[in-house]
């Protein structure tokens, strides 16, 4: 496996494979790996020959500078946890080598209707700064395929709308969350929990499941099924931000009659702040 920090390196290595006719697909991640993220590194294999896995904290998603520099860097673990899988090549930029104009003077992308709902209504700029790094990832990486979680399902739809808008020829893989024995979706900030939270943090998925066994039963009043599903997380000892019923692919809010839906929820439990969504699709 090659670790590489600069993007002529980078482009050398994407030049020779696509000398030899190789598929390639990059997965980008802001490291402090766990098992969800090997699961796209399994499932990109599954699509390309060659595997590129990018590991860089974007300071520009960060509306907020403490959780910008409290973010988990493990860079050593994290190579050595992708030399043992199916892994060809690491890019770990420098924010110097993502940003060398400095992060003012860098040009952005917006996704229109990203700001406006759920996470991104509470992290001014969040979305922007996703969709400039990750767009400026695919034009270094030039991959066939991306592979992203199902767990950042927002961020998942603002990437796929920005590749269709901006006819990026890349073809997005979305991979099923992975989850804990108790429910609880993997992610980085997990380890800010205590062991007692981490128990607690199941609730989560458990509110998100209770609400799509409502629907399933035809109980068609969204907004009184959030407002129960608040209270039970707020009764659960989470701060929570949002739970919305939403149609599964726009991210609009769902109306009766929509069928396919996507349960979304993000809440505070301690130190943590975990997101986490289930689809939900009516007959
Ligand atoms: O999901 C993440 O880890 C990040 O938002 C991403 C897609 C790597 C962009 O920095």
């Amino acid at each position: 496996m090659q670790i590489v920090e600069t993007v002529s390196a980078l482009k050398a290595q994407i030049k020779a494979w696509r000398r030899a006719d190789h598929t390639i697909a990059v997965v980008p991640t802001m490291g402090n790996l766990h098992q969800g993220h090997l699961s796209l590194v399994a499932k990109a294999k599954e699509y390309a020959d060659k595997v590129v896995v990018s590991i860089f904290v974007n300071p520009l998603q960060f509306d907020d500078k403490s959780d910008l520099s409290a973010y988990p860097r493990t860079i050593q673990h994290d190579i050595e946890q992708l030399t043992t899988i199916d892994c060809d090549l690491v890019f770990t930029p420098s924010a110097d080598v993502m940003y060398p104009e400095g992060m003012d003077n860098q040009t952005t992308v917006s996704v229109p209707g990203s700001d406006d709902k759920l996470c991104g209504k509470n992290r001014v700029g969040h979305f922007d700064g996703v969709a400039t790094v990750v767009t400026k990832l695919f034009n270094m990486v030039q991959a066939d395929f991306a592979v992203f979680g199902e767990k950042d399902y927002q961020q998942l739809l603002v990437i796929k709308k920005l590749v269709q808008d901006l006819n990026i020829p890349i073809d997005i893989v979305g991979v099923a969350t992975y989850r804990e024995d108790n429910g609880l979706a993997m992610s980085s900030r997990n380890q800010y929990l205590t062991q007692q939270q981490h128990q607690q943090a199941a609730g989560l998925y458990q509110t998100l499941v209770s609400i799509e066994q409502k629907l399933q039963q035809g109980d068609d009043n969204f907004e009184q099924i959030q407002s129960v599903a608040l209270s039970e997380l707020t009764r659960l000892g989470f701060e929570p931000d949002y739970v919305d019923i939403r149609q599964a692919d726009t991210l609009a809010q769902a109306t009766s009659g929509d069928k396919a839906l996507r349960i979304l929820a993000a809440a505070r439990l301690g130190k943590a702040r975990l997101i986490d969504n289930i689809a939900c699709n009516l007959a």
